[in-house]
């Protein structure tokens, strides 16, 4: 399978939730780099690769002292900087500190999610609207680690097309759709779909759950960010901000998390709601990328056409390998849902 581009090395990658930093070192895959996650003495998140520069041991099958990781081999410790600070047994002097030093990988948290960036120097993290806002109710939802490609994962929640089939009943009908239109707009680093339509969706979900719906708008910010939006007569109902880590080049770590404005019932409830009609959803969409891997690895390589509702085309796969498109402005288009 072709390796991951750099472009996802560069940029802000979510390795965990916040919640998931506890008094045990965390081992997670980013961007096929063994890392290992803890927290400093100030409590700030850290990175560091997870091999102990001294015998390669994992790091992350150590313990925390102090707010540094502690090597379950011969106990060296390492800071957030991954400075080594003990040697056990010996005396270490200053210039020692950095020469055994662990690798460190930068990292940060904000909205309960710990970001790591492999290689400096990639793009910041865009502006993200409601997402992390103190005026709505937001919850987590991760996903493990599934088998598929980050790329057909992004090309999938772009792609309304599969609703009717895969999703068939649940968010919208294969044998009823609705006349929608669709439109497309792009950044340098960003492309966005918009459906505009008449009526709810068809499937059951969506008549259950969703107030009146004027028009939904999935954005990918290049390389793996994608945030959708609801929007009815009275703004934003629903916004959903997912992280796709690309795990190795053949497996992906989704981390979503939901957005809604407050009012319309308490958060835990919406919480509740929204993870059981999804819950199946997610399960499919999970299958379809394991199914659509598998058929690509005994092919041998992926071979894909662009179909008449194909609109951003290649340009998902420019924008995840980092390329910059043209901004650009196109449709609206009529197709049926
Ligand atoms: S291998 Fe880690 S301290 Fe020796
Ligand atoms: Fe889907």
């Amino acid at each position: 399978m072709t390796p991951l581009p750099e472009s996802i090395a560069r940029s802000w990658q979510m390795a965990a939730l916040s919640r998931e930093l506890k008094s045990q070192p965390l081992a997670r895959t980013v961007a096929d780099t063994s890392l290992v996650l803890f927290r400093d003495e100030a409590g700030g998140a850290v990175a560091l690769i997870d091999r102990c520069p001294h015998r390669n041991y994992p790091l992350s099958e150590g313990r925390l002292v102090d707010g540094t990781v502690q090597c379950p081999y011969h106990g060296w410790r390492f800071g957030a900087d991954g400075a080594c600070v003990d040697v056990p047994g010996c005396t270490l002097d200053g210039d020692e500190r950095q020469r055994l030093a662990a690798r460190p990988v930068e990292a940060r948290e904000i909205h309960g999610a710990v970001l790591v960036r492999l290689q400096p120097g990639g793009p910041e993290l865009p502006d993200l609207g409601p997402w992390g806002a103190a005026d709505h109710d937001h919850f987590w939802w991760s996903q493990g680690v599934w088998r598929g490609r980050a790329l057909d994962a992004l090309e999938n929640v772009l792609d309304p097309f599969h609703t009717n089939f895969i999703h068939d009943g649940i968010i919208r009908r294969s044998n009823r759709r609705i006349p929608v239109r669709l439109s497309v707009e792009t950044g340098e680093d960003w492309i966005e779909s918009i459906i505009e339509q008449p009526r709810p969706d068809m499937g059951w979900m969506s008549r259950m759950l969703e107030p009146p719906r004027d028009r939904s708008r999935t954005r990918l910010y290049s390389p793996t960010l994608v945030q959708a939006r609801w929007e009815g007569p009275r703004g934003l109902t629903l916004c959903v901000t997912v992280f796709f880590t690309p795990v190795t080049p053949t497996t992906l770590a989704p981390f979503a998390c939901f957005t809604t404005p407050k009012g319309r019932g308490p958060g835990w409830l919406k919480e509740r709601a929204i993870r059981f009609f999804l819950e199946k959803v997610v399960a499919q969409d999970r299958h379809a990328l394991a199914r659509q891997l598998d058929n690509i690895e005994r092919f041998g390589a992926p071979r894909f056409l662009q179909g008449p509702g194909d609109l951003l085309g290649a340009r998902v796969a420019q924008l995840y390998q980092g390329q910059k498109i043209e901004p650009a402005r196109e449709g609206p288009f009529d197709f049926e849902l």
